[in-house]
């Protein structure tokens, strides 16, 4: 090999759209969902401890918002993006089904954790409202940890440990369930809504022993 490349073997990707849809009855229906407060993962804390903890973020008591006759003209529309996402970018030959999808309420300086969504596959964010100005963001985390903190030239994707993507109206994220990460803090004097959900494969996956159907 004589040609000196710089190849990244394997990737944490990201899949990043804008969406054409009516963002303003969206958020207002977000707005409307019976939200209850996310605890803190504390493990030595009591249950009731960990309520008494206001994060300042709130998730839909629904879990299948996108199932419900409000938000079913938003699941069609997901659903066509996200299968852009997996087929033609990430270029898996599978079908899906959207399986949770639930409504997520941050308050004006809410602190999130970093957190995976287990048992799914890929998982997307929407966002129905939002300026640049606004600086709402979503940031991602590396999953495994870096022995050494070295000083790094110029951030690449093959040399950082996080990455925070800002995100406006419209906006559509599709990104592996496993991947670590938290909603930006928020520095507007507003509540800020979004709309996440999970995926799982359908059909014939997997081949011999592990094959099954989903
Ligand atoms: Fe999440």
């Amino acid at each position: 090999m004589s040609k000196k490349i710089l190849e990244a073997i394997f990737s944490e990707s990201l899949y990043c759209t804008n969406i054409k849809a009516n963002h303003k009855k969206y958020l207002k229906a977000l707005m409307d969902l019976k939200m209850h407060q996310v605890y803190i993962h504390e493990p030595l804390l009591e249950k009731s401890k960990r309520e008494e903890i206001n994060t300042g973020n709130y998730i839909s008591v629904n879990k299948k918002i996108l199932h419900t006759k409000q938000f079913k003209s938003l699941k069609d529309i997901l659903y066509k993006e996200i299968k852009t996402g997996v087929q033609d970018a990430f270029k898996y030959d599978v079908d899906f089904t959207i399986e949770n999808s639930w409504g997520t309420m941050s308050q004006p300086n809410a602190v999130s954790e970093f957190h995976t969504h287990s048992n799914y596959w890929y998982s997307a964010v929407y966002y129905p409202h939002g300026t640049y100005e606004d600086n709402m963001s979503i940031t991602f985390d590396k999953s495994l940890p870096s022995f050494f903190t070295v000083p790094i030239k110029q951030y690449k994707h093959y040399n950082q440990h996080q990455y925070v993507l800002r995100v406006t109206e419209g906006d559509l994220i599709v990104f592996p369930a496993t991947l670590r990460h938290k909603i930006g803090f928020n520095f507007t004097k507003q509540n800020r809504y979004s709309l996440a959900l999970n995926i799982l494969p359908k059909g014939n996956i997997g081949d011999n022993d592990g094959s099954r159907t989903i």
